[in-house]
């Protein structure tokens, strides 16, 4: 049999996102409520050790050969220099990316870098200082303006700057934020909102969806395909004014990219996701707290993921919105 870890579609997942923690320093309207949520209990986390385990499983075992650890903010998780220097101790060495907002990147991404960071995708959503403080419910700009410079002079590379547009507040700064990324050399990503809120307040009629920042795009640039192979990336990659510069767009909902999906998910107490929009979850903490052998593990995570649905059922007319919000799925 196949060991990787194949679903009934024949996808096959070799990308693990693993959420280090639902907490975050930051309090984006279209991910939280002001006041936050009711965070994760410690107890409830995977140890630095647990997760090892499962992520040695996952690459030695299941055929996972790249790690993206997320959150919530994944920077806020203590230790976590040591768990991507065990991660990229594995042999085969994975391909290792981390997404966060930022903070604290300053002080960090020389540590980040050197234990092994291969690939960084910084989230912010606008070059504004009001407008920043407006829709994360904090004045943290010149932070993530300075986690990103860092992370250049750290020598990651590529870094990605991440941006939903959210109609009324900052979908002017498409062509704003293209430029900034283009002058420092980042790749500038713009993200259409999906249904993964905490508050459940997504909207399809006010979501800024790829077609409208392309056309928004095309006032300033000439935007043509990238034809290098896409995977199962979810940004579809244009040439900008010929190249060699890319923009991505990530339309989730408008140009489902699910039918060649390569994810699993782990979140910070260690339940497995085949999809972000998945409706069920399989239990892993469990089985290592519960004194399972490796092979039993890897057998339940390939089970889970045989079950994965076909794509993320937005437009169905019975859609549900995951119980879990986004910054406890991982991005
Ligand atoms: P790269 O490897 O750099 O392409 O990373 P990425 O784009 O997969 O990861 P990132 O964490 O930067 O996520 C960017 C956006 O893509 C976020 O809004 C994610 O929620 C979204 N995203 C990531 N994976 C999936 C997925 O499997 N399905 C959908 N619909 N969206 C995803
Ligand atoms: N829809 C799309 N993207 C989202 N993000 C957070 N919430 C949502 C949502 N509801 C983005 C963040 C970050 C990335 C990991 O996911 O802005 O860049
Ligand atoms: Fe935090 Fe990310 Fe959610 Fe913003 S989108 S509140 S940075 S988890």
């Amino acid at each position: 049999a196949d060991p990787r870890l194949v679903d009934s579609f024949g996808r096959v997942a070799t990308d693990l996102r693993i959420s280090l923690t639902d907490r975050c320093n930051l309090r984006c309207s279209y991910c939280m409520p002001a006041e936050g949520l009711d965070w994760m209990p410690r107890d409830e986390q995977l140890t630095d050790d647990e997760l090892i385990r499962l992520i040695t499983i996952a690459v030695r075992d299941l055929g996972v050969h790249e790690l993206r650890f997320t959150g919530g903010e994944p920077l806020l998780r203590r230790g976590l220099e040591n768990l991507i220097a065990a991660s990229a101790a594995l042999q085969p060495r994975p391909d290792i990316s981390l997404t966060t907002n930022g903070i604290g990147l300053g002080r960090r991404a020389e540590a980040l870098a050197e234990a092994g960071v291969n690939r960084l995708n910084v989230s912010m959503d606008t070059l504004r200082p009001d407008r920043f403080a407006t829709i994360t419910r904090r004045d943290r700009l010149a932070d993530v303006l300075e986690g990103l410079a860092a992370a250049r002079t750290a020598g990651l590379d590529p870094i990605k700057i991440n941006s939903v547009l959210l109609r009324g507040v900052n979908d002017d700064e498409a062509v704003p934020l293209l430029r900034f990324a283009l002058e420092h050399g980042y790749e500038q990503r713009f993200i259409e909102q999906m249904p993964l809120d905490a508050q459940h307040g997504w909207e399809r009629s006010e979501m800024i969806t790829a077609g409208e920042v392309m056309e928004r795009l095309r006032q300033s640039y000439t935007l043509t395909p990238d034809t290098t192979e896409r995977g199962g990336a979810p940004a579809e990659r244009w040439l900008v004014d010929g190249g060699p510069a890319v923009v991505g767009v990530i339309a989730s909902v408008t140009r489902p990219f699910c039918g060649a999906c390569d994810r699993t998910r782990l979140t910070a107490d260690g339940q497995v996701r085949s999809c972000l929009f998945a409706r069920t979850e399989t239990d892993l903490r469990a089985l290592v707290r519960g004194g399972a052998s490796d092979a039993e593990i890897a057998d339940t995570w390939r089970h889970a993921m045989w079950g994965k649905l076909a794509g993320h059922g937005i437009d169905d007319p019975g859609f549900l919105q995951p119980d879990r919000p986004m910054s406890a799925i991982g991005g």
